[in-house]
């Protein structure tokens, strides 16, 4: 009889979890290199060690595509604060465009493609905030 009991409370836990699977989940933080994207999937792409501030000299490429050819990438950076370009630079590339950021301006915006490329690098002299960004893949 306690068996029966425990195996009933199991099972109720069980279809809690299932009930529960439309529930947002937090977005995955991606590592370096290259990752597929559905539509509608959101991603974090950090400054290595995010919220560590950079004191560490290190690179990260990171290539983002969205498997739906027509899909656009959102880009959008809650936070975003380098030092100037000669120690610390994000390059944000697609098709044959190519913008190299710094300092304080949010690359926010809906990009007109479905694969971009990421490339961070930093000397780590100063220890500026880093970057916290969204990635979704919209249609
Ligand atoms: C499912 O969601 C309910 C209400 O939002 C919450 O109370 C419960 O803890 C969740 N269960 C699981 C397994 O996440
Ligand atoms: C920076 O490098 C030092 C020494 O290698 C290490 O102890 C520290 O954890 C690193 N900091 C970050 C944010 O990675
Ligand atoms: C980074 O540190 C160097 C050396 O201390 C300083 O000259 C420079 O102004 C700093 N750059 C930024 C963007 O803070
Ligand atoms: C990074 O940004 C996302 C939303 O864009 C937020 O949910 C998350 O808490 C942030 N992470 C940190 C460590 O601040």
């Amino acid at each position: 009889m306690k068996y029966m009991l425990t195996l009933l409370v199991v099972t109720v836990t069980v279809v809690g979890a299932i009930d529960n699977k439309t529930a947002p989940v937090d977005p995955v933080i991606l590592p370096c290199g290259p990752h597929t994207m559905k539509l509608g999937d959101v991603v974090l792409v950090q400054s290595p060690g995010y919220p560590a501030r950079l004191t560490n000299k290190s690179s990260c490429q990171q290539n983002i595509v969205c498997q739906s050819p027509s899909a656009k990438l959102g880009v959008a950076c809650e936070v975003f604060n380098l030092e100037d370009c000669d120690n610390e630079r994000l390059i944000i590339s697609y098709d044959t465009t190519s913008s190299t950021l710094c300092g304080n301006v949010k690359p926010n915006g809906v990009f007109p493609t479905n694969a971009m490329k990421l490339e961070f690098i930093t000397k780590g002299v100063n220890d500026s905030t880093g970057y916290n960004c969204s990635i979704t893949c919209l249609r």
